[in-house]
């Protein structure tokens, strides 16, 4: 991959969009945009053969984030199709507190509703899900349940691209580097939550580059939810360099998209090689959604 930098430091990206992609056969996905995003179209979640369940996976390494359209899905029909990646449904610190029918709480399904008397919204910013996890998220699977009129669309950045647009030189630098990314910084600074009584939320060393365990390609690994410092540098030193990444993440459009939502779909993403952001612009309408999520048991390796 290359990387073609204007006067202004605007990247344009070469290989990512002329790479050959393999045509699917049982799937009809739609790109839409370059670096990330796409929908797909033709399949039943409920009826899902094996070769439409591993067209969907490389539609998602290939994409990060699949909107997967015309679905009819009770939780029981979510849950099953995520069990199909393998691993275990991952159990969110923040579920209980989140559930607004504590009757109807089930703790692998991660819910919330967003309206006119929300203090804020789950995931208005760039993070990954839950990389203060020592085997972090490594799909995730959201259905909103209720859409507002307008907006509150996701949008999704890769990683991979953020990495290789870097110069050579802040990438040398990079290497050997690990990070903390801990739990407290997203909910308690971020949201207003403590743990329970006796408890403290998880704080786990990554990789500030890390390889992805199925594309073998390296990606950014550091957010600005939950990644407190680097561990092998001076708090200056650290605040300086993420704020570098953390901002060529945001600022660059040309490795975002922006999922639209459709009513009945459902949005499945990589959750290590991508970070996403919750765009709130529909108060005071209501946005509901709940989310499924896959823990394989690997932990980021440089
Ligand atoms: C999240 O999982 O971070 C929320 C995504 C969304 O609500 O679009």
């Amino acid at each position: 991959m290359s990387f073609y930098r204007d006067f202004n430091d605007k990247i344009a990206i070469e290989g990512w969009n002329t790479a050959e992609r393999a045509p699917y056969e049982t799937i009809r996905v739609e790109r839409l945009s370059p670096a990330a995003g796409a929908e797909i179209h033709g399949v039943d979640l409920r009826a899902l053969t094996d070769r439409q369940f591993e067209e969907i996976g490389r539609a998602i390494d290939e994409n990060l984030a699949v909107l997967i359209r015309d679905q009819t899905l009770t939780r029981e029909d979510q849950k099953a199709f995520a069990r199909r990646f393998g691993g275990t449904l991952h159990r969110h610190e923040l579920g209980a507190s989140r559930a607004w029918d504590p009757k109807a709480y089930d703790p692998e399904i991660l819910g919330w509703r967003t309206g006119r008397d929300s203090r804020f919204t789950a995931g208005d910013g760039w993070h990954p899900d839950v990389s203060c996890d020592p085997s972090p998220i490594a799909w995730s699977a959201l259905h909103v349940t209720k859409l507002p009129p307008f907006g509150g669309d996701t949008a999704f950045a890769n990683t991979y691209l953020a990495y290789e647009s870097l110069s050579d030189p802040i990438k040398r630098a990079l290497e050997g580097l690990t990070a903390i990314h801990d739990g407290s910084q997203a909910w308690t600074a971020g949201y207003g939550s403590r743990p329970d009584p006796g408890r403290t939320y998880p704080q786990s060393e990554h990789p500030v580059v890390a390889t992805h365990p199925r594309t073998g390609r390296k990606h950014l690994y550091v957010n600005a939810a939950f990644t407190t410092h680097i561990v092998q540098l001076t708090r200056e030193e650290s605040d300086a360099l993420l704020g570098l990444l953390f901002r060529h993440i945001e600022r660059n459009l040309a490795f975002q998209t922006r999922i639209r939502w459709h009513p009945n779909s459902l949005l499945v993403w990589d959750n290590w090689a991508s970070q996403h952001h919750a765009i709130w612009d529909y108060y005071p309408f209501e946005r509901w959604g709940e989310r499924v999520s896959v823990v394989t048991g690997a932990r980021p390796a440089a």
